[in-house]
């Protein structure tokens, strides 16, 4: 395995590492329920790809990585799996994030964390003001997060400052509205991976993935590892982007 991981990554180039992967973290049930176990079991077992995504992207110097961890369209799920998700988040966040803090990255929320219990909101707000001043990697945690939430969110913030007569109208272009998204100083996403199969976007970063390189691989979350991630990196640093041009 180490033999295989050393190949993959003496194949990536380090001149043309993305400046921001996204990640929609898929398959965690299913891992589960292959085993004869409760979809939870899988949830518990994502924290494992979690940390080794993170080494990955500290060890090729990615500069933003944005981790999608729970939808806006994920509070329909039965009651159960979500409290047990919210148990999840409320006990592994602080660990974890503790970590995050020793490698030195910088950790931004992104979604309606409003809907978060206290609790669960302290925390967060404790380690984006914790990491705020890290300067190894910015890690985006998308935590109750919609893209048309999203965009509705900064339309309606937008129409309000017109109204009031504090912009106009004719003013407002792609770098304004850009700027009421969550994601106002981040970069557009390079490149997205999707694992356990699924070929879809799942209301995940729609304005800011319109270029991006999607990578979808059949491995389910909690089996994604280093060798994944490198494996991803291969296949971006493979295509042409052309982003509308002809060269
Ligand atoms: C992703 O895994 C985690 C969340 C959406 C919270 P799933 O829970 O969607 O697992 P599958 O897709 O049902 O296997
Ligand atoms: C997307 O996965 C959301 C996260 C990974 C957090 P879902 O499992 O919720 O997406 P669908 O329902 O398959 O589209
Ligand atoms: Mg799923």
């Amino acid at each position: 395995m180490i033999e295989l991981e050393k190949n993959l990554l003496n194949k990536i180039d380090c001149n043309n590492i993305p400046s921001h992967v996204a990640i929609i973290m898929d398959g965690n049930g299913r891992w589960a329920e292959k085993r004869g176990k409760f979809r939870t079991f899988g949830h518990k077992k994502a924290i494992e790809s979690v940390k080794e995504t993170i080494n990955v992207s500290r060890e090729l110097s990615i500069p933003y990585v944005t981790l999608y961890v729970f939808s806006s369209e994920n509070w329909n799920r039965p009651k159960k799996e979500v409290d047990s998700l919210m148990k999840l988040f409320h006990t592994n966040l602080r660990t974890n994030l503790e970590d995050i803090h020793e490698k030195n990255v910088k950790v931004i929320i992104i979604g309606e964390i409003e809907k978060f219990s206290n609790i669960i909101q302290e925390e967060l707000l404790f380690f984006t003001k914790k990491t705020e001043h890290n300067t190894s990697g910015t890690l985006i945690l998308a935590l109750s997060y919609g893209s048309r939430e999203e965009i509705l969110r900064a339309t309606k913030s937008i129409a309000k400052k017109i109204c009031n007569g504090d912009f106009s109208l004719k003013d407002v272009d792609e770098l304004y509205f850009k700027n009421h998204l969550y994601t106002k100083n981040l970069p557009d996403v390079d490149l997205m991976i999707r694992t356990s199969g699924e070929h879809r976007i799942s209301n995940f970063l729609l304005w800011q993935s319109a270029y991006a390189e999607l990578y979808f691989t059949d491995v389910l979350w909690p089996d994604f590892r280093k060798k994944d991630f490198y494996k991803a990196i291969i296949n971006y640093q493979r295509r042409k982007r052309r982003f509308g041009r002809i060269k």
